[in-house]
């Protein structure tokens, strides 16, 4: 892990982001990111026919949480991962903070006895084009990012922000790293989308696309 020195310093420019970058300065602030994902349940919910993509999974933790949460039949999962771990190291400002097959499910997919599930094995440049995303794109979507790493962010963002609308909601886990998924956000979305905040932790983000963004 890097320096207690540098994470503080990590954690403030965070602060500092969701204050310049996103209405409500990123409040409501929660504790863990599962009290911020209790509040975007009932959103999630009340829409109709709801597609999940999901980018990082590992064990299914994440996945066996919201599942249990949404009961819409109509629902569709996708979740990618290498299911191998990461492919290549994690690394913030020149520093590793964990090693290339961290987070490894053994290359097996979750227990996981739903069939609205789909997994999508491999490393997400080769399994993005599964999808059937012109599909997708017309019901409401919600993605779920933990890939940890800029490229793979890259990636799946590029891949949905053709199909994104307003209300379609977004879930980082990592937006506090601006080495890697908040340097996805700023580059790919913050251009494209104006975005209300519905809640961050102290490492976690969850928008809501309200717009294109003129000009
Ligand atoms: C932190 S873990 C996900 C944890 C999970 N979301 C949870 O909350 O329990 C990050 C995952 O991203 C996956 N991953 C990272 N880069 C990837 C890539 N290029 N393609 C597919 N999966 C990738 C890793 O295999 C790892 O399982």
């Amino acid at each position: 892990m890097a320096s207690p020195f540098s994470q503080v310093g990590v954690l403030a420019d965070y602060a500092a982001w969701k204050r310049a970058r996103l209405e409500r300065n990123g409040n409501p602030l929660f504790a863990h990111r599962e009290k911020l994902w209790e509040t975007i349940v009932p959103t999630l919910a009340r829409k109709d026919s709801l597609v999940v993509m999901e980018f990082g999974v590992a064990w299914g933790y994440a996945t066996k949480w919201w599942l249990s949460r949404l009961s819409d039949p109509r629902l569709e999962w996708h979740g990618f991962d290498t299911f191998t771990g990461l492919p290549t190291t994690w690394d913030r400002a020149g520093l590793t903070i964990y090693d290339a097959g961290s987070f490894s499910a053994g290359g097996n997919t979750p227990p996981i006895q739903d069939p609205r599930v789909q997994w999508h094995v491999g490393d997400v440049g080769a399994t993005v084009g599964e999808v059937d995303w012109d599909q997708a794109g017309k019901r409401p979507l919600f993605l779920f990012l933990d890939f940890d790493l800029y490229e793979p962010t890259r990636i799946a963002l590029e891949a949905a922000v053709p199909h994104l609308k307003p209300g379609d909601v977004m879930y980082f886990d990592e937006a506090f790293d601006a080495w890697n998924e908040r340097r996805a956000i700023d580059e790919i979305l913050v251009p494209r989308f104006t975005l209300r905040c519905h809640g961050s932790t102290a490492t976690a983000l969850a928008l809501e696309i309200t717009g294109p963004r003129a000009g």
